[in-house]
């Protein structure tokens, strides 16, 4: 099967160049022929997650962007803050792909037995560069995706299902009975409700708006917590203290929530006590930072004794401690359920070039609830 295969492609790049200047572009590059373990996927579906958000902007200015170039071929720049540059120094000049997963058809395929059993099937994909027409992987990066499925169903079946699978996993492993989690009307937060309700674990959910609290008991969540309310922290200890959760996920990272939840935790531990102790309570409470939507400094009040940890939580090296055979049951499950646990929502399907255009960027840069994009690589201007 090697027809319909153009010698050129598009894919869209980032580069921050010395000068200081963000540029976002379309480039033309030459299509690979798999080698024996590689299959060629036409790529129709790809998700603009936080993560590609931050690899995509970097640390410039998006109120600074203009555009220029012509509508099948935007080119985008922006200012890179002076003070910002020092972060950006190992990718300074290097024009990089985007996209951490996605989904499409595999238009060839490898001489080998996995490769060739992909050929015309439509897969999900983890492997960066994915805001591409077309990607060469390794047979063993894609899934096959179950028959009907299609693939801007497919298109987010790696980076959040695995975490709200490895965040419940996590728990289990460190000995928590129930979890707390940030940003929790994000896509990633309503799969974790999912996965918490068939599992019957009590989850705790912080958000921030009270149409996210809504949107939450929509989908059966119990336990809702609204951080810009006045009587959050109170409403936060009585839920610590009726789920006995002691493990929290938090997306955001800046600012005081992360102090706030161990002290509502100690709190809420503290309820139940038999003596006091100065060193306060020696249940281990527990929050892992994993995502970084508000880069102010992280800022503790500690009111929480001793017996407490904050730590960085990232799904792959998650999944390489707990194994391949671990990992693959993980998979099979959320294959099993891509289209209902494990589904996202996209507010918008958009071409590579549309993806360039400055009220595009503007609406999937806030990164706001119901707001995420799908790029459809394959699709027209
Ligand atoms: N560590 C890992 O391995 C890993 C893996 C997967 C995902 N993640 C992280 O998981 C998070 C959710 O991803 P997603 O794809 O589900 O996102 P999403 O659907 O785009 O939702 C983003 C959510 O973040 C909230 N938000 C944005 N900025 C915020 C801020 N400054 N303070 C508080 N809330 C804020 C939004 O709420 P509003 O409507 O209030 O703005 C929205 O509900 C991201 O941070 C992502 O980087 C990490």
């Amino acid at each position: 099967m090697t027809t319909d295969i153009p010698k050129e492609s598009l894919q869209l790049r980032s580069l921050i160049k010395s000068s200081g200047e963000l540029e976002l572009s379309l480039v033309s590059i030459a299509v690979p022929e798999p080698a024996p373990h590689e299959v060629l996927v036409r790529l129709l579906a790809a998700p603009i997650n936080p993560s590609d958000i931050g690899l995509l902007f970097g640390a410039a200015d998006m109120s600074t962007a203009t555009s220029s170039g012509s509508a099948a071929r935007p080119v985008v720049s922006a200012k890179v803050p002076d003070k910002a540059m020092k972060s950006m120094a190992a990718r300074l000049d290097i024009s990089m792909p985007v996209g951490n997963e996605g989904a499409g058809v595999v238009i060839a395929a490898g001489s080998s037995a996995p490769a060739q059993a992909l050929l015309g099937k439509t897969v999900a994909v983890l492997g960066g560069a994915m805001y591409s027409q077309h990607r060469c992987v390794a047979a063993e990066q894609c899934m096959a995706l179950p028959a009907g499925t299609t693939p801007a169903q497919g298109a987010s079946a790696f980076v959040n299902p695995l975490t709200a699978l490895g965040m419940v996993e996590t728990m289990r492993r460190e000995g928590h009975s129930a979890l707390v989690h940030t940003a929790a009307a994000s896509n990633l937060g309503q799969m974790l409700n999912r996965v918490c309700i068939e599992d019957e674990i009590k989850l705790v959910n912080i958000v921030r708006k009270e149409e996210q609290a809504a949107l939450l008991r929509g989908i059966g969540a119990k336990y809702v917590c609204n951080a810009s309310a006045p009587e959050f922290v109170a409403q936060l200890t009585d839920a610590l203290a009726e789920t006995g959760a002691t493990i929290a996920f938090d997306a955001i990272g800046g600012g005081t929530l992360v102090g706030q939840i161990l002290n509502c935790m100690e709190q809420a531990i503290n309820r139940s006590a038999k003596e006091y102790s100065r060193y306060g309570s020696n249940t281990h409470k527990q929050v892992y930072i994993y995502g970084g939507l508000d880069l102010a400094p992280t800022t503790l009040t500690r009111s929480f004794g001793m017996a407490w940890g904050i730590g960085g939580w990232l799904v792959f090296p998650f999944t390489q401690k707990i194994g391949p055979a671990a990992t693959q049951a993980l998979k099979e499950r959320i294959a099993a359920g891509l289209t209902t646990t494990f589904a996202s929502h996209y507010a918008q399907e958009i071409s590579l070039s549309q993806a360039l255009q400055l009220d595009a960027l503007a609406a999937y840069g806030k990164r706001a609830t119901g707001e995420k994009a799908l790029i459809n690589p394959n699709k027209g201007l």
